[in-house]
């Protein structure tokens, strides 16, 4: 994945294309934030390999250089955060496939417009400094995924993938 920049037009797209999902109630149960430009580079140095040497006081150099270059692998990194609406009729776990769904419409678009993009969690959407630092509330707000986008330098190899018949069976 090449970080040169995306047009901010095409951006514009992917993003409104997370906003087209199934969301019961209309509750908007989900943020998106966009990362990109110096906040990349900000996030890696000042959050991200911070949050490793906390967690990881030995670690060695090739691991601190992997760790605070994370997220400037990509041209761009949306996090897209759940944030379920508290006292509401709608079950939690519905909001929570609504924020996967904004993952996914993001990927889908990104993907169709020829980018390359991924979606990662790794071990910093679990750290409750980040999840601060983008907005969430630590106490119900978990962040779904970040999506990874740049443009491509080759075509992805497909992954091995399951065998329909043993996930789909009619009823
Ligand atoms: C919620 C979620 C989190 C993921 N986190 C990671 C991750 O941290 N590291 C990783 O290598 N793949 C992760 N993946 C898998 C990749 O998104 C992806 O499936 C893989 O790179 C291959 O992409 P493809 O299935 O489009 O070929 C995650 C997938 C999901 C749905």
């Amino acid at each position: 994945m090449s970080n040169a920049e995306i047009p901010a037009e095409h951006l514009d797209v992917i993003l409104k294309a997370g906003l087209r999902v199934p969301d019961h109630g209309a509750l908007n149960p989900w943020r998106i934030k966009v990362i990109k430009g110096d906040s990349l580079k900000y996030i890696d140095e000042n959050i991200i390999v911070k949050e490793f040497l906390n967690q990881n006081p030995k670690a060695d150099e090739v691991s601190i250089d992997r760790e605070s270059k994370r997220l400037q692998r990509a041209s761009v990194v949306i996090a897209v955060l759940s944030c379920p609406i508290e006292n509401s009729k709608i079950p939690e776990w519905e909001m929570r496939l609504s924020s996967g769904a904004v993952c996914m419409n993001i990927l889908s678009c990104a993907q169709f417009l020829n980018y390359a993009a991924q979606w990662l969690t790794e071990w910093y959407a679990y750290n409750d400094n980040l999840l601060k630092y983008l907005g969430g509330d630590i106490k119900k707000d978990k962040i779904s995924g970040f999506i990874y986008l740049g443009h491509k330098k080759e075509e992805p190899t497909e992954r091995k993938r399951p065998d329909p018949n043993n996930i789909i069976s009619f009823v």
